[in-house]
């Protein structure tokens, strides 16, 4: 066990690769969307942690700009759960406190699911006790690409002083703008990868793979993982006083 020290606060920001729903469904004999279906059920149980443990910001990843590759067939149905997600969800989060944001490439996203998506923002808006950022058509590479692309409008627009950009700068043309970074990664499903998320903002993060499947992972775990977060030092590249 690592030695407790002037560090031990908890993480504000966690970030959540939510992974392993479809091994969970086959482990069942059932269709994938049936984990994808448990996994949406987790999150509830998951934010509503949150505010025990002072994490005020939770930013998951729900859909990747490569997940278009899978079937057509499991590609619908999660366009569909997120809708429905965001119908039935809406609510709960509105008169919880929940203050929902989303981001991502909204251009591939239908017109339906983008208007449920902005309603839900302008919806939870006055909201503080935890910030859930929802991942949609999200990919770090595309997200500063994207970034990137509206940086250079401003300085060819004679808006921005090509001199005067820094990381500061590229920060705030992120989609994360009004976020702090994430201080704690957690995927799931015994994945040790970062799959293209946050992949700016997590530059100093501290990085827990846990075995457990999402559609299994409880609040439990998760206070677990965030009270080990507490007991780590970190650094940020300094040198130990
Ligand atoms: C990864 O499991 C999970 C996804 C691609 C979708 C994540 C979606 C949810 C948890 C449900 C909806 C969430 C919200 C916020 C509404 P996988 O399919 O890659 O699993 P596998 O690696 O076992 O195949």
């Amino acid at each position: 066990m690592p030695q407790s020290n002037s560090d031990s606060i908890g993480p504000s920001h966690v970030a959540i690769i939510m992974d392993g729903n479809g091994r969970w469904a086959q482990a069942r004999g059932r269709p994938r969307l049936y984990g994808h279906h448990a996994g949406a059920k987790r999150v509830r149980e998951i934010v509503e942690a949150c505010p025990d443990l002072g994490v005020k910001y939770l930013t998951v990843f729900a859909f990747s700009t490569e997940n278009w590759k899978r079937t057509q067939a499991e590609v619908s149905g999660l366009m569909t759960l997120f809708r429905r997600y965001i119908s039935r969800e809406s609510r709960a989060l509105v008169e919880n406190g929940i203050r929902v944001r989303f981001i991502g490439d909204r251009i591939r996203l239908d017109e339906t699911l983008v208007r449920l998506m902005d309603d839900l923002e302008l919806m939870t808006a006055d909201n503080d006790r935890v910030h859930l950022t929802i991942a949609l058509n999200y990919g770090g590479r595309d997200e500063v690409a994207r970034a990137t692309k509206r940086l250079a409008r401003d300085v060819a627009a004679g808006r921005l002083d090509p001199e005067a950009v820094d990381a500061e700068t590229l920060a705030k043309y992120l989609d994360t703008y009004v976020l702090p970074d994430p201080d704690l990664v957690i995927r799931t499903s015994g994945e040790a990868r970062i799959s293209n998320f946050l992949l700016w903002q997590s530059a100093y993060a501290e990085y827990e793979f846990i075995d457990t499947l999402w559609p299994d992972f409880t609040g439990d775990e998760f206070a677990r993982v965030v009270g080990d977060y507490a007991v780590r030092d970190r650094r940020y590249g300094a040198v130990p006083g």
